[in-house]
């Protein structure tokens, strides 16, 4: 299969063995690239709306996976397989990832392994991880046609390394601080920063915000970049 950047980065950080949900899949190409590649003998995709059903049913129809992939239209963690011991939850917000693992949370019981991609509000989904026993387990900080991802695997266990600012602000990574990537988003949010400072009409709260997370990402690219 031709995957993106993006999705081959991810299937990079699905564990080998066990079963695999991949929750608001879409279109099902990773857990079907999971399989084909090897991974996992079976996988659930599960999406709440009806054109990215099709899109799944297309998907396991072309390639000929009826037995081994498993469609749901069904939201959240409703109808998840009580087998999954991986959960792939990406290419949506941090919040919506967030409420999904919460409403969900009496089904995570066999679940070892979340393998994460928020495009928003990352820090909150770091607190709802460790609040449901994760701990970061690995990571990749990409860049890919033009935007920042983080892409991580968390896995049960508990995590007791205090966190820096900066990962308060912008998630643990065991390998983050060294991205060349990573350095690149921090400069972009900087700039992003400093245009929203450069609105005259800017709030004071969202004043202070800006300006303190720019102290941050400066402290930070002196002494990583
Ligand atoms: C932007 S797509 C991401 C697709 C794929 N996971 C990826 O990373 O490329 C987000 C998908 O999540 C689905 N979705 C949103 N909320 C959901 C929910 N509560 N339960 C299941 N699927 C949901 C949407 O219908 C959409 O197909």
């Amino acid at each position: 299969m031709n995957l993106s950047k993006r999705l081959a980065v991810l299937l990079s950080l699905i564990p080998e063995g066990g079963f695999l949900s991949d929750v608001g899949s879409d279109h099902a190409y990773l857990p079907a690239a999971a399989i084909l590649d090897g991974k996992v003998e079976a996988a659930q995709a599960i999406d709440n709306k009806e054109g990215p059903f099709a899109h799944m049913a297309k998907t396991v129809k072309d390639l000929g996976l009826e037995s081994r992939l498993f469609l749901s239209l069904s939201s959240g963690l409703d109808d998840l397989d009580p087998r999954a011991t991986t959960l792939v939850l990406a290419g949506m917000g941090g919040d919506l990832i967030s409420s999904i693992l919460l409403k969900g949370k009496a089904k995570l019981g066999a679940v070892e392994h979340l393998v994460v991609d928020a495009h928003s509000e990352r820090s909150l989904l770091q607190e709802t991880l460790l609040g449901l026993g994760y701990a970061p387990e690995a990571g990749r900080f990409i860049a890919d046609r033009g935007k920042f991802y983080s892409l991580e695997r968390w896995s049960k266990g508990t995590f007791e390394k205090e966190l820096a600012p900066i990962e308060r602000r912008y998630g643990i990574l065991p390998s983050r601080g060294h991205e060349e990537a990573f350095l690149s988003y921090l400069r972009a949010e900087e700039a992003r920063m400093k245009a929203q400072l450069a609105h005259p009409s800017l709030p004071e709260d969202k004043k202070k915000e800006a300006e303190g997370t720019i102290r941050l990402i400066e402290e930070y690219l002196h002494e990583n970049a």
